[in-house]
Parts: structure tokens; C-alpha cells; sequence
């Protein structure tokens, strides 16, 4: 059975600049490599203007209404926040300081857990890297199940700790993320049997990391993208999540609201919701010259072998707006095209 890492094999980053982030560390200036900009791009890379509030919800899972309420933020935003989660905060505290201990090793400590050109797991710069001119302000380091041949490697007698840590909250976060997709999958059909049925996931968990930088306005974090799976869910240690705002044509910060997880609508459950959920477009912006920012975000899709067909509605007869796509043939489509894959399966 192909699993999410065989997947990515097929489409190598064939410039190490796309795998080795820059040495942070002994930076004092931003290189021209990572400058990006802004005033000469279009609107949708223009800074947030500083007045801009947040319009995505924060939602208590115990509100008996949570079902619709994430639902309808779904469809309106294709994010939402949720407090009352189950992920214990003493684990997001102890995630939050096993990356920042990760990231602060010395630049060829980490690299020797460096992601191979053919891996989907370990350390180096994002996998959307390829399509900008520029390079991002940014490091990461991707896990999927145990990360322990990879922490071996940067901690070669004391990995265990950063290990345990790392699979009890992929452990929690994945029954999160297993109840809100029941209740989405309510929402959409709340008739229909496939909407009980037990769903596996495929998934990964990447650590992010935006080091202090010496303008950081001049940088950006991670470019505009989408997610690809069904749903994505992050906690920030500090701000710097931005939404593109679809409706107002600008970026919205994503408030930093303690002990919340931030959980947004990608791409394969905006085709599975036939369109009716946005798949939520965000960006992370560099916040300070004096301190780290680091995120961490589970993403969770359909096995790779799997089809994921538009649940039409019964009710309200609309016609399918996209065909039936195999999870493998999407990533290869989001791999060749980022932006553009959802344009080949439109119907
Ligand atoms: C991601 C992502 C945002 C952040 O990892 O896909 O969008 O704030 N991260 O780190
Ligand atoms: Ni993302």
C-alpha cells in the first residue's frame, strides 16, 4: 500500500537550494535570495495594513451548536478556530519547546537530518519553495508516524524525549481531527450514509520554524498557498498566520488566541464538500528581529490509494463542479502546479 511519503517521491526539488535552509544563525543582513518585493507585486502580496481585525471564529467544540457553527465558518472562510479541543496545553507547551529546541541545534547539526531529494520526511525548507523566485524566511522539519530516525540523528543519545512527544500529540490531534471531520461530514450531508462512515487518514505533522530576522517586512515566511488535504490543523506560538481574504481582496491576520488550534479547509475537502467549503488561502508572515516564531501543523487526508468523489446534495440538486479525483493523481497535479491543480478537475 503507497503511503503519503512514497507519494511525494515522484517529483524531486532538483536544486539543493530548495532543501537546505539558509544558516539563520550566522545571518545579520536579509539576502537579496530572500528579499521579497512587496510594492511591486499585486494586491495579494501587499502587507496586511495594520487595521485589519480578524473575521475567523474562534469555536467551543462544547457549544452544542459547534457542528454548524465550524460548518458555516467553513463555508464562509474555510478556517476557524477552536478552543475546548482536547489537546492538553502542557502538550502544546512541550511540542512549542521540543522544536524550538530542534531549530536552535547549530545549522550542520540539523542538517544532518536533512529531507533527501526523493523523502518527505526530515529537515528543510518548505515544499512550495520551488515555485518562487525568492526564498522564504523559514525552516521546517516533517514527520509522519515516528520521527525517530531522523531525531537519532541530531540527538544521538537523547531522542527519546522529542520522539514521545512528537507521536502523543499526532496521537490527540488525530481524534481532533477525526471528530471535526464527522461534523463537517454532517454538515454537508446530513442524510447521507457515507457521512457516518469510518474515515482513515493519511497524515503528516510539520514543524515550522521563522527565525528572529533583521527586517522582517523585507521577508515572508511562507508564501501564499493552499493546503492539500482534507484539513490542516495548527498551533502557533505566536502570531504571524494571515488569511487572504476573498472577499475584501486583502490578508487578515489569524488572531493568536492561547491554548486555541487553528484548523482550515484544504483543498481535497473542498472538492469532497463539491466546492462548497473554500479551501483556505494563507500565507505566514515574519513578525520580529528579536524573536522565533515556531508553528506546528497536522495535516490530515484520505489514504493516497483513495478516491475523493463531491458529495452532492440531494436536497439542493447542484450538479457536481468538480470530477472525482484520486488522492495520488492530486498530489502529483499540486506538485506540477500548486495554485492551478484544483483548475484540471474542475468540471
Ligand atoms: C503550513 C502553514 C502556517 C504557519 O505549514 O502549511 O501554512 O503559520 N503554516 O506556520
Ligand atoms: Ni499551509
Amino acid at each position: 500500500m503507497a503511503t503519503l511519503s512514497e507519494a511525494y517521491k515522484e517529483h524531486p526539488p532538483i536544486d539543493p537550494q530548495h532543501i537546505i535552509p539558509l544558516d539563520f544563525q550566522a545571518i545579520r543582513q536579509v539576502p537579496t535570495s530572500h528579499l521579497w518585493p512587496h510594492q511591486t507585486h499585486d494586491e495579494e502580496h501587499a502587507p496586511s495594513s495594520p487595521s485589519s481585525s480578524s473575521i475567523v471564529p474562534v469555536i467551543d467544540l462544547l457549544d452544542p451548536a459547534a457542528g454548524d457553527l465550524i460548518g458555516r465558518a467553513c463555508e464562509a472562510w474555510g478556517i476557524f478556530q477552536v478552543v475546548n479541543h482536547g489537546v492538553p496545553s502542557s502538550l502544546l507547551d512541550e511540542v512549542v519547546s521540543e522544536a524550538t529546541r530542534l531549530f536552535a541545534l547549530p545549522a550542520p547539526v540539523k542538517n544532518r537530518a536533512l529531507r533527501t531529494p526523493e523523502g518527505a520526511t526530515g529537515y528543510g525548507v518548505a515544499r512550495i519553495s520551488p515555485f518562487f523566485a525568492q526564498l522564504m524566511w523559514h525552516e521546517g522539519f516533517t514527520i509522519m508516524g515516528s520521527p525517530a530516525a531522523h531525531a537519532r540523528l541530531l540527538w544521538p543519545d537523547d531522542y527519546q524525549h522529542f520522539c514521545d512527544v512528537m507521536e502523543k500529540y499526532q496521537e490527540k490531534v488525530k481524534a481532533l481531527a477525526h471528530n471535526l471531520f464527522q461534523l463537517l461530514l454532517n454538515y454537508i450531508s446530513p442524510s447521507s450514509p457515507a457521512a457516518a462512515a469510518a474515515v482513515e487518514f493519511d497524515g503528516a505533522l510539520q514543524l515550522n520554524s521563522y527565525p528572529p530576522c533583521p527586517s522582517p517586512a523585507q521577508t515572508i515566511g511562507l508564501a501564499p498557498h493552499t493546503d492539500t488535504l482534507f484539513l490542516t490543523i495548527l498551533h502557533q506560538s505566536s502570531p504571524g498566520l494571515q488569511l487572504f481574504d476573498p472577499a475584501g481582496l486583502r490578508w487578515s491576520a489569524v488572531d493568536h488566541v492561547p491554548g486555541a488550534l487553528t484548523v482550515n479547509v484544504g483543498d481535497l475537502l473542498h472538492v469532497l464538500s463539491n466546492g462548497k467549503f473554500r479551501t483556505a488561502r494563507h500565507r505566514a508572515v515574519v513578525m520580529s528581529d528579536t524573536t522565533q516564531r515556531v508553528s506546528m501543523a497536522c495535516f490530515y487526508g484520505p489514504p493516497v490509494e483513495s478516491v475523493v468523489a463531491p458529495v452532492v446534495s440531494p436536497v439542493d440538486g447542484a450538479p457536481a463542479v468538480y470530477r472525482s479525483v484520486g488522492v495520488k493523481e492530486f498530489l502529483n497535479l499540486k506538485a506540477l502546479h500548486l495554485d492551478e491543480a484544483l483548475d484540471f478537475i474542475r468540471l
